[in-house]
């Protein structure tokens, strides 16, 4: 598919077929990830394929678990707002329990450019945190991971959807990777995931976007 088609034809995908993914294109989605570009070539990145409806499940479980644990402590000041959460939990896990692939990713920092030198320069901390963690380029570099398997995925014919909603759970969803994976560095951290499957809403078109007027400006 030529590349700016490729682009406009993803889209975020919510309900999926029931159809398993062959591990060779989900390892092809993978090898897009590991060729994305980092800071430093930094590579901060660690992907966790769950692909059986047992392992979907669990996580599905876990995220249920905190979703349940925090209505509950807001229900012992607020009731009205915890029983309002517990309603609106069962979204946090609709679009993830039904994708055949879930790929769940994992972060560590990454110190900026000029951090240390900032510092050594008395800097307030302030300022060090703002370069930290305002235009993070550890992050970033997730985004980068993010977006080329998405694309990956739409070139193979199947949908995905980036997900960050369940990421309140992300230490427990941690724990998880830990016990099936024997995983265990603690500078990583849970980010986000990325389901992938074959598309069941066709009908489905993304949202609008801003015109290229409101978001782009030529500097003279
Ligand atoms: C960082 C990030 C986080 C997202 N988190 C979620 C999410 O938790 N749940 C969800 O349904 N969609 C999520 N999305 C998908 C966006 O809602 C979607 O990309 C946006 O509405 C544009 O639609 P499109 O992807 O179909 O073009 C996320 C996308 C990004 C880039």
């Amino acid at each position: 598919m030529e590349y700016f088609d490729l682009i406009a034809k993803r889209q975020s995908i919510r309900k999926y077929k029931e159809e398993p993914l062959p591990r060779e294109d989900v390892e092809k989605i993978l090898d897009a990830a590991r060729l994305s570009p980092s800071g430093k070539n930094l590579q901060n990145w660690r992907f966790f394929v769950l692909d059986t409806k047992a392992n979907i499940d669990a996580l599905c479980e876990i995220i249920q678990g905190k979703n349940e644990e925090i209505a509950g402590k807001i229900a012992q000041t607020d009731e009205e707002s915890g029983a309002r959460f517990r309603k609106f939990c069962k979204n946090f896990t609709l679009f993830i329990k039904d994708a055949p692939v879930i790929i769940l990713t994992m972060a560590k920092d990454y110190l900026p450019s000029g951090y240390q030198e900032l510092k050594l320069s008395g800097a307030a901390q302030e300022e060090l945190d703002y370069l930290a963690y305002k235009p993070n380029p550890g992050m970033q570099n997730i985004g980068s991971a993010m977006e080329h398997m998405a694309l990956a995925a739409t070139n193979l014919g199947y949908g995905s959807c980036w997900l960050t909603s369940a990421n309140y759970a992300g230490a427990e969803i941690k724990e998880f990777i830990k016990e099936k994976t024997g995983f265990d560095k603690e500078e990583y951290f849970f980010t986000c995931m990325l389901s992938l499957g074959v598309p069941a809403d066709t009908e489905h078109k993304s949202p609008k976007r801003k015109e290229l007027a409101d978001i782009a400006y030529f500097v003279d």
